[in-house]
């Protein structure tokens, strides 16, 4: 990663703090740039933390913020997270650290997600550059990658990688995705796949992107 997009990273996790308020319980995704928030953290007395990730989870912990189970905290006030590619719509691609699965569960369980990227990941179509990264039951790989060819992916299987939940990944590229909420549904009916890194249904509701001229903010 590039020192100028490590900043921009920096500037959007830091205008994503203003919207956490002291005694939340948070909901926290997965990768670099989430990173930069979880670094500003302790500036706020949260309540608690609901992690996306073993990896989020350890560093919240490493800073003393308690992580706690999703099943006993009900409904969380806001989820903030990264993603890989998003378009107008605010729909994303998330997956790209493979932990997708748990990010979409927050993200549904959440009231508002605020999503943070740097300008690099704005597309107009989702899926044209970065692969559809696809958790699938360990099984299952052979079947659903046929699946996937038929439907004009590429599937290339994430080798040497196992999620948090003991899947393996396919990260599907030339996917033909003129319209997000089609192309997620497909890809959950075919049996074996655990979760699909499309996030249409469970799309940003707020996005910050880091620019050089600052930070935007766009509502859907
Ligand atoms: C992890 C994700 C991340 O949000 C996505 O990969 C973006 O990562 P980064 O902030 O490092 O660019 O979906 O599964």
């Amino acid at each position: 990663m590039s020192q100028q997009q490590n900043q921009l990273k920096q500037q959007v996790a830091a205008a994503a703090l203003k919207y956490i308020d002291e005694g939340m319980i948070l909901g926290v995704g997965t990768g670099s740039t989430v990173n930069c928030l979880i670094d500003l953290l302790p500036q706020i007395k949260l309540k608690g933390a609901v992690a996306s990730s073993q990896v989020t989870q350890d560093k919240l912990e490493a800073l003393g913020i308690e992580v706690m189970d999703l099943n006993y905290v009900g409904e969380l006030d806001l989820y903030i997270d990264g993603a890989d590619e998003v378009n107008p719509n605010l729909q994303l691609i998330k997956g790209g650290g493979g932990a997708l699965t748990r990010e979409k569960i927050v993200a549904a369980a959440s009231k508002q997600f605020i999503c943070m990227v740097d300008e690099s990941k704005w597309v107009t179509q989702l899926g044209r550059e970065f692969p559809v990264p696809i958790e699938v039951l360990p099984q299952a790989r052979s079947y659903v990658a046929r699946e996937l060819v038929k439907l004009g992916g590429e599937p290339v299987y994430r080798e040497g990688f196992v999620t948090d939940y003991g899947n393996v990944i396919l990260d599907t590229y030339q996917l033909d995705i003129d319209s997000a909420s089609e192309m997620e549904q497909i890809l959950n009916n075919i049996v074996g796949v655990v979760c699909n890194g499309i996030f249409a249904a469970n799309q940003a509701d707020t996005l910050l992107i880091a620019k050089q001229s600052g930070v935007e903010t766009l509502k859907r």
